[in-house]
């Protein structure tokens, strides 16, 4: 299955409350983002849990990066209320269920061989700090390889310098209207902006909270070699 699988190409996917499909298992649903495979793939995904669905135990063969949009998302590892973040690296394994629903967005089998920590973060209870710009605050979660990943607060009126993308950048709107010279993303909108790409964003009244990832859109998704001493990397609120 191939879904937005040509990493040089921009998306923006809408949520219009449309894409849903059955998982394998009852009670999980997934809309599905982009993904190279099969049930075993390289896959982003939001992925809906009924209330008391689980998962079959399973490992992590190439790493699983969870966000906790709404709900509580459960393990071994205990319950993960809205607002968690999860690293689940290569080799690990896990039986994951929620008792009450959950919403989740899901990256799969995206780790690079050697990023092997295990993270859990309470995004609602962690510090942020000050970003580049007035109006921007920055939650970082993780940081591998040339690869960012942070939850980014604008507050509302708030805008950034224009800015390229060495190695790409992929973001999941979370809250408010998050804009650009290209277009309006509110709330629920997932975009991916190519290596290359350059954009000047922006918020109006509303503001936004957005899940940002830059660094990992490579040639057939593979990580490029972005590197931290890249002044336009530099330039990125990450
Ligand atoms: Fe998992
Ligand atoms: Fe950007």
């Amino acid at each position: 299955m191939q879904i937005h699988s040509d990493f040089h190409l921009r998306v923006v996917e809408h949520d219009d409350g449309s894409g849903w499909l059955p998982s394998p298992l009852p009670g999980v649903e997934r809309r599905m983002l982009d993904r190279v495979g099969g049930e075993v793939a390289r896959a982003t995904s939001l992925v809906r849990y009924a209330p008391g669905a689980g998962y079959e135990n399973h490992l992590h063969g190439a790493g699983e990066e969870i966000l906790v949009l709404a709900g509580v998302f459960s393990d071994e590892s205990g319950d993960h209320p809205a607002g968690t973040y999860l690293r689940n690296p290569p080799g690990s394994r896990h039986t994951p269920f929620s008792r009450e629903g959950c919403l989740l967005f899901v990256k799969l089998r995206q780790f690079a061989a050697d990023d092997l920590s295990t993270v859990r973060i309470d995004t609602r209870q962690a510090p942020w700090r000050q970003g580049l710009v007035p109006g921007l605050a920055v939650l970082p979660l993780h940081a591998h390889g040339g690869i960012d990943t942070a939850l980014v607060r604008w507050a509302p009126d708030t805008r950034f310098s224009s800015h390229r993308h060495p190695g790409g950048e992929e973001i999941l709107v979370l809250e408010g209207l998050f804009q650009d010279e290209l277009g309006d993303y509110p709330a629920g909108t997932w975009l991916r902006n190519p290596r290359g790409s350059q954009h000047t964003p922006f918020t109006g009244p509303q503001g936004a909270l957005i899940y940002v990832k830059v660094g990992h859109l490579g040639v057939g998704g593979q990580p490029p070699c972005a590197t931290r001493s890249s002044p336009a990397f530099n330039a990125y609120p990450v």
